[in-house]
């Protein structure tokens, strides 16, 4: 089987880690987001992810060949020369998903976490019979997303809405697809969106199904859900693989630790963090409720919440970084700096206190 990735976009929403790398590059819970996606499709048997992009794709790809081997997955790209949307990159690379096989194929968002129950989407889409299949998931807030009105009984989609301006339902598209290559004859080569131009046309010919997906589910591509996925994620690591995380009279919580970071004395860690690969934690630190990225370190007696600490940063001692703080790669905040929701840009030096929720350039 065959899978697409939309990676493209500039993942503005998540900068300033993605000033350093393209958004489905930026770690979470310690590893790249679209590698969480690429381990979850090679487990059900896809052989084969097109990555459809339309900038750095040797950014993308220098990186993910090394995985390509790993993982005895192939990775290849389909580069767009203007952005297509999240349809017409599906005509571009029309050649690549199509085979005799006439088999599905998987097309997924980039910036989505979740059990990713591709399996259990197989077997709807199989027993449904018709030409496509949508995960759909409940939200407090539907309008951000698009949103679906399925049949209760069979999970006929009635209506598909893109980001409603009046309340529709709160069953929203979780961009994750199971397509018969028969869709690809809908969709022409131009930018087009799938959510507004195609899936409203064959849902009104009763040939698209929507299956509510089981656990959790977040998009990544903002810190404030970033913080809250990786809560999610955690939760769920506990309950399918509770030996992946850390214990000890110093965790609180769920918390994930890379084996090679290291962590000092007297700290307080959790809930809800994820040290990664090369970090150092000094003594006496508080961590709760962040992300610290490869090759950071957080120095003595400091104190990190609801934050994102970026790759190869430093948090000065007695330093206290909280509500939503996001530092970019190589960033310095010196000791007994405070930052209150600061954005940090990548290799800044931040000497002095930030006080209310600000860009630093
Ligand atoms: N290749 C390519 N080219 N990919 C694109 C382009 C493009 O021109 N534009 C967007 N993408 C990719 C993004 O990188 C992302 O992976 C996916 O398409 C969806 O784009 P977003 O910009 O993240 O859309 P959204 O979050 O506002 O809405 C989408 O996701 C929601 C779930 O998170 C829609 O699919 C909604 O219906 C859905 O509910
Ligand atoms: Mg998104």
């Amino acid at each position: 089987m065959k899978a697409l990735i939309l990676v493209g976009g500039f993942g503005t929403r998540l900068r300033p880690l993605t000033l350093s790398v393209p958004k489905p590059l930026v770690d979470f819970a310690n590893k790249p987001m679209i590698l969480h996606q690429i381990e979850a499709l090679k487990a059900v048997g896809v052989t084969e992810v097109v990555l459809a992009i339309n900038y750095q794709p040797e950014v993308m790809l220098s990186f993910l060949k090394e995985y390509e081997a790993k993982l005895g997955i192939k990775i290849t790209c389909s580069q767009e020369t203007e952005p297509l949307g999240t349809a017409g990159p599906l005509a571009l690379a029309r050649d690549k998903l199509v085979d005799e096989s006439g088999e599905p194929f998987f097309v997924l968002n980039s910036d989505v976490i979740s059990e990713y129950p591709f399996k259990e989407i197989m077997e709807f889409h199989k027993a449904h019979g018709g030409e496509a299949s949508i995960m759909v998931t409940k939200v407090d807030e539907p309008s951000k997303y698009g949103v679906v009105v399925t049949e209760e009984s069979t999970g006929r989609v009635e209506r598909f809405v893109e980001k409603p301006k009046i309340f529709v339902g709160n069953k929203i598209n979780a961009g994750i697809y199971l397509l018969n290559p028969s869709v690809l004859d809908r969709i022409e080569l131009r930018p087009t969106s799938i959510e507004k131009e195609i899936f409203p046309k064959i849902a009104a010919e009763k040939k698209l199904f929507a299956m509510v997906l089981p656990g959790f589910w977040m998009d990544v591509g903002q810190p404030r859900d970033y913080i809250t996925g990786l809560r999610l994620y955690l939760d769920s690591l506990k309950k399918k693989s509770p030996q992946r995380l850390m214990t000890g009279p110093n965790i609180m919580g769920n918390v994930l630790v890379h084996e090679s970071a290291k962590i000092g004395d007297g700290c307080l860690i959790g809930p809800d963090v994820a040290i990664g690969p090369g970090c150092v934690i000094e003594s006496g630190v508080r961590l709760s409720r962040c992300t610290v990225m490869r090759g950071a370190r957080v120095k003595n007696h400091s104190c990190i919440s609801g934050s994102i600490v970026g790759w190869h940063s430093t948090v000065g001692q007695w330093a206290r970084v909280e509500n939503m703080t996001i530092l970019g790669e190589d960033v310095h905040v010196g000791d007994e700096v405070y930052s209150n929701g600061g954005v940090i840009l990548p290799h800044k030096e931040i000497k002095t206190n930030i006080l209310k929720p600000e860009i630093v350039m």
